[in-house]
């Protein structure tokens, strides 16, 4: 089984969502022998931005790393995503990554019946940090809402959020949010297909 391991916070050691994934993806491991874990740091090593260009494929290293990038994705049984809310959002970084694996043809099609998913069977687990309190379906919300919408589009139904928000309420919200949400990590299993 592969897994896919990918941050996106900006923050580096301060960050909640890396803290998150780190331990979902433990729990992976400690309950999959033999699992094969990938990691991308997409504020290390970000993407860039899908231009004319990038499009065109004129830069051949920019076209092979989009190419590694929807393999990596097309390859895995479980995705790992660390997902902090910026400005509504996700950050552009991980926009990018998503940009590059959303591709006609490969990763979804549209039929005369509307859009088809084409990478369905996966489990995406999202490790979702906020500043402000949002909750559940919230007006605000163009992060959670937003991936759930395009894996969903993509195929993928088996989407799982662990959340800590109000990190920017004070240390006592800080610490309380990311206890819940490391407390409620998922049990590391995949939907019946
Ligand atoms: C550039 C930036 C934009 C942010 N925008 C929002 C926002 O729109 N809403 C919100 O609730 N928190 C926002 N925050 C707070 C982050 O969601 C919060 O700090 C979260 O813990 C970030 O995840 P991380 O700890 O994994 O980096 C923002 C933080 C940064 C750095």
């Amino acid at each position: 089984m592969k897994l896919l391991h990918i941050d996106s916070s900006a923050l580096g050691a301060n960050s909640i969502s890396r803290e998150l994934t780190a331990a979902i993806v433990a729990r992976w491991q400690d309950n999959v022998p033999g699992l094969e874990v990938t990691y991308r740091d997409l504020d290390n090593n970000p993407l860039p931005h899908l231009t004319g260009q990038v499009l065109a494929k004129t830069d051949p290293a920019v076209a092979e790393a989009g190419e590694i990038a929807i393999q990596q994705f097309l390859e895995s049984d479980v995705l790992v995503i660390g997902a902090p809310m910026y400005n509504f959002s996700v950050p552009s970084t991980l926009k990018a990554w998503i940009d590059r694996i959303a591709v006609a043809g490969r990763t979804f099609r549209y039929t005369e019946a509307g859009p088809q998913g084409l990478a369905g069977g996966k489990k995406v687990v999202i490790a979702s940090a906020r500043g402000s309190i949002h909750g559940d379906n919230a007006p605000t919300d163009f992060q959670e809402a937003y991936l759930r919408q395009v894996f969903g589009f993509l195929g993928i139904t088996d989407i799982e959020f662990v959340r800590a928000e109000g990190i920017g309420y004070g240390p006592q919200q800080r610490a309380d949010a990311l206890r819940g949400a490391l407390a409620a990590i998922p049990a590391p299993l995949l939907q019946a297909a």
